[in-house]
């Protein structure tokens, strides 16, 4: 059967201090939905699985202290679909945990990975990309697959794939290379030859095949999860995973598993996934979400900005105004107990300015 699990346990620290470490940013209200209403990333990324697959093959990993607020946000997600960690331990351990546990209710399940920071329109073509890759399982059945974005730019955040030669299946090429998070310089090379598309972070293949991957890879990980679904479900596999989950190593699933398998010939392949997409990173990512005042302005409540422009300007706080006269590219972002101030070119910087103010408060 198909099924999909959502990654909802970062901490989004770079969107402080709008998204905390109690409440991240995929479950903040920041996108407007197709019918004008608010709604967070999280109950997003729902929507569009949705489009593709039935309620009960959707499941939601996140950290435990998460759940409530994932449970709120997602009243259509199944009481069994939701997988929480005891702590983060990044993506290479969510997707192995998600993996084994959907393996163990389904043992021949393909299963999609999907982040829980994206806005992507339209969900008809999303959806259509997600079937193109189940559908190549049929006939490359042990195939990591990436859904791979035409990049604009040649930013550093995130994940590239390199397209090799056709598979013979429409929009689904082999992966001659990954290569996560590059330096400036080798992401410029990368956007210049043309050969690579941006990891969109979306994932498809047989739970089997990722956890033989993980083995491979990073065998510490595979052997901890195993152990964790050798233990009948209930009290005792929860002992397990709370004791086991912390020891294991922190690393993303696109360093731990993308990147060496990409080496192996025709082992990863990449499906064009042609949206308009936006990995809601950073402060000036958000600012597309919010709206324009007229001036070249990004506001989002009371907010005022005279002889100015390329600013963005929030205030989380209804009884609290945001007043700036002659400032130009700069991030201010009011909330109920901090303001943050900086230049919009430094946005990145944020999650550094949280660790110094974690240091001090
Ligand atoms: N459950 C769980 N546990 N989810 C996590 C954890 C964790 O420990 N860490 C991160 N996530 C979730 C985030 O909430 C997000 O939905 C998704 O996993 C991806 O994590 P990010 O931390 O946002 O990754 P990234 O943006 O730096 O990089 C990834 O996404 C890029 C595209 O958006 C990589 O896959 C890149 O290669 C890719 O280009
Ligand atoms: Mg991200």
């Amino acid at each position: 059967m198909r099924h999909a699990v959502i990654m909802a346990g970062g901490s989004g620290t770079r969107l402080w201090p709008l998204s905390r470490s109690e409440r991240p940013k995929q479950l903040l209200d920041v996108v407007t939905g197709e019918d004008g209403a608010p709604r967070s990333l999280l109950a997003e990324a729902w929507e569009r699985l949705r489009a593709v697959l039935p309620a009960e093959a959707i499941w939601v990993c996140t950290a435990a202290r998460y759940a409530d607020q994932v449970r709120a946000a997602l009243p259509g997600l199944h009481p069994g679909r939701l997988v929480l960690e005891p702590v983060a331990r990044d993506t290479a351990n969510a997707v192995g945990l998600a993996a084994a546990l959907v393996a163990d209710a389904d043992p021949d399940a393909e299963l999609a990975v999907v982040s829980a920071d994206h806005v992507i329109r339209p969900v008809e073509r999303f959806a259509d990309a997600l079937r193109a890759a189940y559908d190549a399982l049929a006939t490359r059945p042990r195939a990591l697959i990436t859904l791979g974005i035409t990049p604009t730019s040649p930013a550093t955040g995130f994940g590239y794939v390199q397209r090799g030669a056709p598979t013979g299946l429409p929009g689904v090429a082999e992966a001659a290379s990954f290569r996560e998070k590059p330096d400036r310089a080798t992401a410029e090379q990368y956007l210049a030859s043309g050969e690579y598309l941006w990891n969109s972070g979306m994932f498809v293949w047989r739970a089997r095949t990722v956890l033989e991957a993980l083995a491979e890879h990073l065998p510490q990980s595979a052997e901890g999860l195993a152990a964790v679904v050798a233990a009948p479900a209930g009290p005792e596999r929860d002992a397990v995973l709370a004791s086991v989950f912390p020891t294991l190593p922190k690393i993303s699933v696109d360093y731990a598993v993308l990147e060496p398998a990409a080496t192996e010939p025709g082992r990863v392949l990449v499906v064009d996934l042609d949206v308009d997409w936006l990995d809601v990173g950073s402060w000036p990512a958000l600012a597309h979400t919010l709206d324009d005042d007229g001036s070249g302005n990004a506001v989002r409540g009371l907010a005022v900005v005279l002889d100015g422009s390329g600013n963005i300007v929030l205030s989380d706080d209804p009884d609290h105004l945001v007043a700036l006269v002659g400032v130009r590219d700069s991030v201010v972002v009011h909330t109920a107990d901090v303001t943050m101030v900086c230049p919009a070119i430094e946005a990145e910087r944020v999650k550094q300015l949280l660790g110094a103010v974690e240091e001090r408060y």
